[in-house]
């Protein structure tokens, strides 16, 4: 039986965070607005996390990885403070006690992560080096790499289209900035959407922005 949400991998999903309520937690100081869940409180989810100022958390163990990227505010642990565009992997396996003094607000991963994937990942996105896309007028950001997973930042230049191109392991893009359009629709930023393996599509930008997109996704195995 399926009771998660939008965990039918067959199906395109796009849904606008920026326009989803907060969802309490089970914890007072956290928030959130569920992008798709695999279990209430467990398993695979992908998820806009809201951590009001001065919360703190009990340590824990990253059952199945944790990947996110800070949206707003700055996120704490031992291992340092992250500002808006760090890009942050805790890989299988790997603990932490976070905290936030001021809050902040994270596109977060949980549970989709291979245990074979080790790397923990910090990436400063301001500060990185940024590179020439495959088209004039885009530039990319590698941020992780492994298997068939590929993971970046892509900035468009207003006015830029790129080739039309399918996603064998699928594609999922959260747009950060600006607007980002294809054939099938016009996804201003907050936009969350998941295309299936073997989707097909035209990207472009008209108005410019900045997208989180992966490609190659774990899929989780048939249940
Ligand atoms: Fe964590
Ligand atoms: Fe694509």
């Amino acid at each position: 039986m399926k009771t998660g949400v939008n965990m039918d991998f067959d199906q395109r999903v796009v849904v606008n965070a920026n326009e989803m309520e907060w969802m309490e937690s089970r914890l007072p100081n956290v928030f959130r607005r569920m992008l798709e869940r695999e279990n209430a409180e467990s398993g695979r989810a992908t998820t806009i996390v809201r951590f009001e100022p001065n919360s703190a958390f009990d340590s824990h163990i990253h059952v199945g990885g944790e990947e996110f990227l800070v949206l707003e505010g700055v996120f704490s642990d031992e291992t340092g403070d992250f500002g808006p565009g760090m890009y942050i992997r805790n890989p299988v396996g790997s603990e932490h006690r976070p905290h936030s003094k001021e809050g902040c607000v994270i596109f977060v991963k949980l549970c989709q992560m291979d245990v074979a994937d080790q790397d923990a990942v910090r990436i400063d996105s301001n500060r990185d080096e940024w590179l020439p896309g495959l088209e004039d007028g885009l530039t990319v950001l590698p941020l992780h790499q492994f298997g068939s997973e590929n993971v970046g930042l892509v900035k468009w230049r207003p006015g830029t289209t790129f080739q039309r191109h399918s996603h064998p392991g699928g594609e999922e893009i959260l747009v950060l900035d600006g607007v980002f359009e294809d054939e099938h629709g016009r996804y201003p930023k907050g936009t969350w959407m998941r295309s299936p393996a073997g989707s097909v599509h035209t990207p472009y930008s008209a108005e410019g922005g900045m997208i989180y997109v992966k490609t190659g996704l774990n899929f989780p195995s048939a249940s």
